[in-house]
C-alpha cells in the first residue's frame, strides 16, 4: 500500500508558524468538508470504516495519534505528530485511529459532504469489496 504523506509548507518567522491549505495546491482534491476531533478519551480507538469514494487528508494540528491503515492486503501503522504533514487517505482504505494524546486535535479535510451511504463499517464486507 502506498502511503502518501503530503508535506505542508510552513510560513514561519519570529512570530510563529502558519500553514495554508489550498485545494489543487497542497490538497489534491476540492475541499468540501473539514472536521476535527479533539478531547478524545484515553484508550479510545475510533474510525473502523472505509469509504467507497471519499478522499481525505488528516493532519494532527496539535498532539499526536496513530492510524492503522488497511487496504485488505496490507496493514500499515503510522503516527501523525507533525502539523506540517498531511496523511492522504484514498477510498477503500480501512482506518482505525488510536493512541490520541490528550491534547490531540486531528483535523480532516474531505472531498465530499458527510454521507453515511459512502461508509463501509463492516470489516468482512470491506474485505469482500476489495476482493480479499
Ligand atoms: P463517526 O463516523 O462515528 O466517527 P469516527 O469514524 O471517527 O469514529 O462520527 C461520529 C459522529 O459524528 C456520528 O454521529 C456522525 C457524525 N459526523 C457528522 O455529522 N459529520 C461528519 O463529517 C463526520 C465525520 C461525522
Amino acid at each position: 500500500m502506498k502511503i502518501h504523506i503530503l508535506p505542508l509548507q510552513t510560513h514561519g518567522d519570529d512570530r510563529g508558524s502558519l500553514i495554508a491549505l489550498e485545494e489543487g495546491k497542497n490538497i489534491p482534491f476540492p475541499v468540501k468538508r473539514v472536521y476535527y476531533m479533539f478531547n478524545t478519551g484515553e484508550g479510545v480507538r475510533r474510525g473502523y470504516h472505509a469509504h467507497k469514494t471519499l478522499k481525505q487528508v488528516a493532519i494532527a494540528v496539535r498532539g499526536s495519534c496513530r492510524f492503522l491503515l488497511d487496504d485488505g492486503r496490507e496493514k500499515i501503522d503510522i503516527t501523525l505528530d507533525n502539523p506540517c504533514q498531511g496523511l492522504l487517505i484514498e477510498s477503500f482504505i480501512w482506518r482505525e485511529m488510536y493512541d490520541f494524546s490528550p491534547d490531540c486535535v486531528l483535523m480532516v479535510l474531505a472531498d465530499q459532504l458527510y454521507e453515511e451511504g459512502d461508509y463501509v463499517r463492516d470489516y468482512a464486507q470491506f474485505m469482500d469489496m476489495v476482493g480479499q
